[in-house]
């Protein structure tokens, strides 16, 4: 035998032992076959026990001593579905992982879950605040930049976006989600799930996504967190559920059930939203996680009598995984023995968990790789996204006599500006609430911000003045000192991170009693007094912005901290944030929103001790330069349900520095079978316009998707008539005709 027909041989017989061991492989574990066949195949193969593991999800690492966690792993089945994973660096997970694959039977991988909420190390700005920006494209810009960091990091799936509309400011989960309005939390949803998932989920930076909580979790009576929730069918379908249906349909993999109790119905055993609407009509073929222990809680919401029943019914109800409720583990098995849970409902429900595992390439790849964090954290092209962000969430609430910015061009002479309040030095709280792995250190101090940005231009003089809350006024005094010596004051007041986000309801929005008494202090000096604001929630600032020249809304910014609030104050950046949700003037307005349900008697039935208009509604938003909106036009003025238009409006920055607008399309249906509100947001877009420049901005409206609506059962319809197209204070007449 020549080397040729030596080298030929072995290669032969390399090929037909390759194809002998694929022969045996199963059929699971070929990467080249569709994920439904490997899901089938599996399946064949799974015992029941097997089956109810995958539908179970525990924590790994959670204020656990790092030496103990081979003792944790330990204790964990390696057949487990999913674990939350509370670590920064892949070791663990991958410990772990090797565990599940390499020591369980069929070596199925986990799914390691984790709150990336705006941000995994790299802290993005508040999502409330996100949406303040109305620039979708930076969102998912900043959702890919954190999924990268945390896939990176041993996470396959975040809990979010959450896209519960909400109306409430006492509810501190309001920080997380994008407003008040239905159609921006839908387009923020696209965003997030486009940035988290891209268009490959196998790729090693994209993760799972997961819409929360569904559904109506934002309704919360009294603003008050986990309780019970009064939401109509109709309620439901034209405010809860449009942010969720399009994020399924941008293909989001996963949702969560929420804790409240849906008119009778809890989120976690309601077989309408979870089965009826979300499987069947909206076809989602991944899975639904519950929220933390909420599959347990239905014996407190007084619906299950005990773990068992909960199991059963969240589970026949359509929730496929049970987050850290140790309900499905303990009972599913009797359940099923018992026939109170069908056969093919945990097939179904182990099939949509696997599916998610394949189309992540769990299978092929299951561990993260090792990587140094500095090659994956706080990126330069993340921390500057962070500040784009930030930037754009910035809204200018007031501006009395064009006080800001404080730097005007040309200005010659050097100013003296106090910069006082409780934010000044407070690092941390301007990550906002569920931080990831967000650190204080991370973040740019407000303080040193303000002296790079007016350093040899400004004199700062600093003083605290007053804490955050409670009633220590010993720094009031000085503080007065240091006051007159300024021109102008600045003062940043606010919230710690930690009154906003899960269980942080409080009973009025108003800023705390001392920050309100501190304004009013400061004014006594008479110089005008610019108040900057970091929050988690809308504000009542009915009682102080009389006493403001200047109000900036800068959030909780994340990472880039004081920086971008210090472009905006010195003129370098000019703010074109618009709010996402409404501003009361005190907190015994709530719930308002500009997009309620009209009145019998529109002039009447008003609040009698103040003015029931809001103090700054949703989409207010100040600018440093002026933008004039010329004449709108529709490219027809009556067309038929399926027939298109374009609404368009040229926009012309009138002022002297350039800008970006956000133009807000609304629709109006003056008489409908079920009412409608007075105006709905259906379209927004951002541009940057410079000085002098005219812009136009469209609309293409397709009367089937905006103008329709939905009955209580969700049907959609398009009544022939008379709408409006509404922008910038103007507004058109269109006709649907038959
Ligand atoms: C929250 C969810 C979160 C989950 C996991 C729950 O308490 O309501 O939003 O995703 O915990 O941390």
């Amino acid at each position: 035998m020549n080397r040729t027909m030596i080298v030929g041989c072995i290669f032969c017989s390399c090929i037909s032992f390759t194809a002998a061991v694929k022969a045996q492989q199963p059929l699971y574990k070929n990467a080249a076959l569709p994920v439904e066949e490997r899901v089938d195949d599996l399946l064949g193969r799974m015992t029941l026990e097997e089956k109810i593991l995958q539908l179970n999800q525990y924590t790994l690492g959670r204020n656990t001593n790092e030496n103990n966690l081979g003792e944790e792993i330990g204790q964990i089945p390696a057949e487990i579905g999913s674990l939350i994973y509370f670590g920064e660096t892949p070791e663990v997970r991958n410990a772990m992982q090797k565990r599940a694959v390499e020591e369980s039977r069929l070596g199925i991988p986990l799914i390691f879950g984790y709150d990336v909420i705006h941000g995994f190390r790299t802290v993005y700005p508040i999502s409330l605040a996100q949406a303040c920006s109305w620039n979708t494209s930076l969102v998912e810009d900043a959702c890919a930049m954190a999924a990268m960091e945390a896939r990176k990091s041993g996470v396959d799936w975040t809990f979010s976006p959450m896209i519960d509309v909400a109306r409430d400011g006492r509810w501190g989960r309001i920080s997380e989600g994008y407003g008040e309005d239905p159609y921006a939390n839908a387009a923020f949803c696209v965003a997030s799930v486009n940035g988290y998932q891209g268009d490959n989920l196998k790729s090693p930076d994209r993760v799972a996504a997961c819409l929360k909580h569904y559904v109506g979790y934002g309704a919360s009576e009294a603003g008050m967190d986990y309780v019970y929730t009064e939401i109509s069918h109709q309620t439901l379908w034209d405010t809860y559920l449009p942010p969720y249906e399009a994020g399924i349909k941008a293909g989001a993999q996963t949702v969560m059930s929420s804790f409240n109790d849906i008119s009778g119905t809890p989120g976690s055993s309601n077989h309408y939203t979870m089965t009826e609407i979300l499987k069947n009509r909206w076809k989602h073929d991944g899975f639904v996680v519950s929220d933390w222990s909420a599959v347990p809680q239905l014996i407190a919401q007084g619906a299950a009598v005990d773990g068992k029943e909960a199991a059963r019914l969240a589970f026949n109800a359509g929730l496929e995984m049970d987050m850290m409720g140790r309900c499905y583990d303990k009972h599913l098995e009797a359940l099923v023995n018992e026939g109170k849970v069908p056969m093919e409902r945990i097939d179904d429900a182990v099939r949509r968990i696997l599916r998610v595992k394949f189309r992540l390439g769990l299978f092929e790849h299951p561990y993260t790789p090792a990587g140094e964090p500095a090659e994956r954290f706080l990126l330069p092209q993340s921390v500057a996204v962070a500040e784009r962000l930030a930037e754009e969430s910035i809204v200018l609430l007031k501006n009395e006599g064009g006080i800001l910015p404080l730097l005007h061009p040309g200005a010659t002479s050097t100013r003296n500006i106090a910069v006082m309040g409780p934010l000044v030095d407070a690092e941390k709280e301007l990550l906002g609430n569920w931080n990831g792995h967000g650190r204080a250190e991370d973040v740019y101090p407000i303080r040193k911000a303000l002296q790079e940005e007016f350093a040899g231009r400004a004199n700062l003089l600093f003083h605290t003045g007053c804490p955050f809350d409670g009633d220590d006024r010993t720094q009031f005094a000085g503080a007065l000192e240091v006051a007159r010596q300024a021109d102008v004051l600045l003062l940043f007041m606010g919230e710690r991170y930690s009154w906003s986000g899960e269980n942080c309801v409080r009973s009025t929005i108003e800023l705390p009693a001392i920050q309100c008494d501190f304004i009013a202090e400061m004014k006594k000096v008479g110089k005008p007094i610019v108040l900057v604001l970091a929050n988690g929630r809308p504000l009542a600032l009915g009682n102080v912005e009389p006493l403001c020249d200047a109000i900036v809304e800068m959030w909780q910014p994340g990472v880039p901290g004081g920086r971008p609030v210090a472009g905006v104050l010195s003129g370098r950046v000019n703010p074109s944030g618009k709010l996402s949700v409404t501003f009361p003037r005190t907190t015994g307005q709530i719930p308002i929103y500009y997009n309620r349900r009209k009145s019998a008697r529109p002039a009447s039935g008003k609040y009698q001790d103040i003015p029931s208009t809001p103090l700054y509604e949703f989409g207010h938003g100040l600018s440093y330069t002026r933008f004039d909106y010329g004449r709108l036009s529709l490219s027809k003025t009556s067309v038929a349900a399926g027939e298109k238009l374009v609404a368009q409006i040229p926009v012309t920055n009138a002022g002297q520095c350039d800008g970006a607008e956000t133009v807000h399309w609304f629709v109006s249906d003056p008489v409908c079978r079920i009412t409608r509100p007075n105006k709905e947001l259906k379209h927004f877009e951002k541009q940057l316009v410079k000085a002098g420049e005219t812009k136009t901005f469209s609309f293409e409206i397709d009367p089937m998707r905006d103008l329709s609506f939905v009955d209580a059962d969700g049907r959609r319809f398009l009544e022939p008539g008379e709408y409006y197209i509404m922008v910038g204070g103007q507004k058109a007449k269109l006709e649907i005709h038959e």
